[in-house]
């Protein structure tokens, strides 16, 4: 028998994983139960699926997961109230149905801007007040910084009807309607770049400096074994703690793959692979646990290497980018982690 992966960091900060509802039951479930203390929806938590159209709210696979995390003592993270992308068109139409980014009137513009934000709003508010006793951590905004685009704001929908403006929006509707207790994240990949990690930087003392209640910095953390640096993780990290904010690792993998390499295992992962993700993941742990006062909760994008968005993206191949293998096996990676120091 092994040892369980959240107990190992009972000292440290709660481990998660993203799951789809329908691993709530069976083997899968088994080694939730066994290994995790945290879960995040990967995918029925995002807008398109639990707010599909505007009179629409589904929350019967939503409620899945968070009924499986209450049977079992599992804390949850929200993800994610605003995204670009996994989002209905609907919100970005005008009473007309046509698409508010196409509106050149400024009256019309204005008039649109403020029924996005009013919906938005609504939103918000409507998800927040069902979830927020339990549902502790929150990603209100995801992916907003995007260094190519101008003012390394993303060029959303949200952005150009709103500017930043829908970004206090949700956080002060999220922070109404969820009252004091619940943990606001502002979530983004690459954070351990030092541009985009700057711009991330400006935008958020900028809001607090506003009021906006941002409580923590997510970290997705979607890494390879050959990059980042874990010191520039950290570091990224220790830049928000000076702003007073926490920090998550909110979507845990590392890839096996660099990133414009586009090879592919197959069938058979070299060990050496294997050793030096398990090498790679001790690393990272290990600072991860030295610096623990900064650090809130460890969340992995998946549990288990038979199911990882990776194998899809950015091309079609052989991942195994979690601490158990396909089938459910601990990997390498896996004793790293629990005997990281
Ligand atoms: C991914 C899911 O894992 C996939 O199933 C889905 O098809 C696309 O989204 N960053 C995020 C996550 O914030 O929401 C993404 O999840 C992975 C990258």
């Amino acid at each position: 028998d092994i040892p369980s992966l959240y107990e190992a960091f009972n000292d440290y900060f709660p481990i998660g994983a993203a799951i789809e509802p329908f691993q709530t039951s069976g083997l899968k479930s088994d080694l939730l139960k066994k290994h995790v203390n945290m879960l995040v929806a990967e995918n029925v938590m995002k807008p398109a699926s639990i707010h599909p159209a505007e009179d629409t709210y589904r929350w019967e696979e939503a409620d899945k997961i968070v009924q499986f995390a209450k049977e079992n003592n599992m804390q949850l993270r929200f993800h994610t109230l605003v995204w670009h992308t996994q989002v209905g068109d609907w919100f970005f139409k005008d009473a007309e149905g046509k698409p508010m980014v196409d509106e050149t009137d400024p009256a019309k513009r204005e008039a649109n801007k403020k029924l996005l934000l009013e919906r938005l709003d609504d939103h918000v508010r409507t998800i927040v007040s069902r979830y927020k006793d339990d549902i502790i951590s929150w990603d209100v905004v995801n992916e907003v910084i995007e260094p190519r685009d101008p003012h390394g704001m993303r060029a959303s929908e949200w952005y150009q009807i709103t500017g930043t403006d829908y970004i206090e929006t949700a956080f002060r509707a999220a922070r109404e309607a969820g009252g004091p207790d619940i943990k606001l994240y502002i979530n983004d990949y690459g954070t351990d770049d030092i541009t985009k990690r700057e711009m991330l930087y400006d935008l958020v003392k900028e809001m607090l400096d506003k009021g906006v209640p941002i409580d923590g910095v997510g970290h997705q953390t979607h890494i390879s074994i050959h990059w980042p640096p874990v010191a520039d993780i950290i570091e990224s990290m220790e830049r928000f703690a000076e702003l007073g904010l926490v920090n998550s690792v909110t979507e845990l993998d590392m890839s096996l793959y660099a990133w414009d390499d586009r090879s592919d295992f197959g069938e058979s992962i070299p060990e050496e692979v294997l050793s030096k993700q398990a090498d790679r993941y001790r690393e990272l742990f290990e600072a991860l646990k030295a610096n623990k006062d900064i650090i809130n909760e460890v969340v992995f994008w998946g549990i288990a290497d038979d199911h990882t968005w990776l194998s899809g993206f950015p091309v079609k191949r052989t991942e195994a980018p979690l601490l158990f293998d396909k089938y459910l096996h601990a990997k390498p990676a896996f004793w790293a982690v629990v005997d990281s120091k």
